[in-house]
């Protein structure tokens, strides 16, 4: 049985309390679908109502610790040193479309360096965390990434970039260089679970250019704790706010990477 810290039982406590008012509102996003006024303002209500609560579970259990939220930006805590970078939801286009793909994400940075880190999805309870240090968690189960070593036998997961998001040719030419070496690419819509996914052993990799902190700060310790790597294209040990993420298993990371950073060499990027 995996023993919680009291972080983690901070996290998780905020999470499932947001979680119960997502899962009522993609209750009623389903309904919308269908209606003429369509479902996206009722979405980023939904997105707002989240960011709060987990705003005002985590405060009242840390009150000192900073904040860096997706919605509301960043706010200093007395305690300069610490804070939680929060994505109420993650995999909004999914919610928005009664998609059952999407996560809250939190994590606690601390001297500039992730600690800890939960991603929850709530449609079918899964709620992936970690700490540094102590491993990587699925629910009550140690996880690790998978031990594939074959690029032939892997399956990898992407962002592909949409309307407002640059270098649309540069996303491209990587899918081009790594699709006809892999048994799969995915798109599943949710930064947080694609890392969680690698965490899990479910993907060998992971790859997207242009996230935010918020999208992939629980992930990344996720990963690493997993035993994977998580790098930017060029094999740098990933920073929150890189231009690109790579992450991998220890067997294919460096080798999906020489494939991206073929594909960049390419395209001049
Ligand atoms: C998005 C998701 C998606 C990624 C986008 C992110 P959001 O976050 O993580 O997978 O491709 O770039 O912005 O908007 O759903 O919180
Ligand atoms: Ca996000
Ligand atoms: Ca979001």
């Amino acid at each position: 049985m995996a023993v919680k810290s009291a972080v983690i039982n901070v996290m998780e406590a905020a999470a499932r309390k947001a979680a119960r008012g997502l899962l009522r509102d993609f209750g009623e996003v389903e309904q919308l679908q269908v209606s003429k006024k369509g479902p996206a303002d009722f979405v980023s209500n939904a997105d707002l109502r989240a960011e709060r609560t987990l705003r005002r579970e985590l405060t009242k259990a840390r009150p000192d610790f900073g904040l860096l939220m997706e919605e509301g930006g960043a706010e200093a805590g007395a305690d300069a040193g610490r804070r939680w970078i929060v994505d109420p939801l993650d995999g909004t286009s999914n919610f928005l479309h009664g998609l059952p793909h999407f996560a809250i994400s939190i994590a606690l940075e601390e001297a500039g360096e992730v600690t800890a880190g939960l991603v929850h999805a709530p449609v079918g309870d899964e709620m992936f965390w970690a700490e540094r240090g102590r491993g990587a968690y699925l629910n009550d189960r140690r996880i690790r990434v998978s031990a594939r070593a074959r690029l032939a036998d892997a399956l990898l997961a992407t962002g592909i970039p949409f309307k407002g998001i640059a270098n649309h040719e540069g996303f491209l030419k990587t899918l081009a260089a790594v699709m006809p070496h892999v048994a799969g690419i995915r798109r599943f819509g949710s930064a947080a679970l694609d890392l969680a996914y690698v965490a899990a052993g479910r993907y060998e990799g992971f790859w997207e250019y242009g996230l935010n902190p918020w999208d992939v700060a629980a992930g990344l310790i996720l990963v690493r704790e997993a035993g994977g790597f998580v790098t930017d294209f060029d094999g740098r040990t990933y920073r929150l706010g890189a231009p690109h993420i790579l992450a991998g298993n220890d067997p294919l990371h460096d080798e999906i990477g020489r494939l991206l950073r073929a594909a960049r060499a390419e395209a001049v990027l």
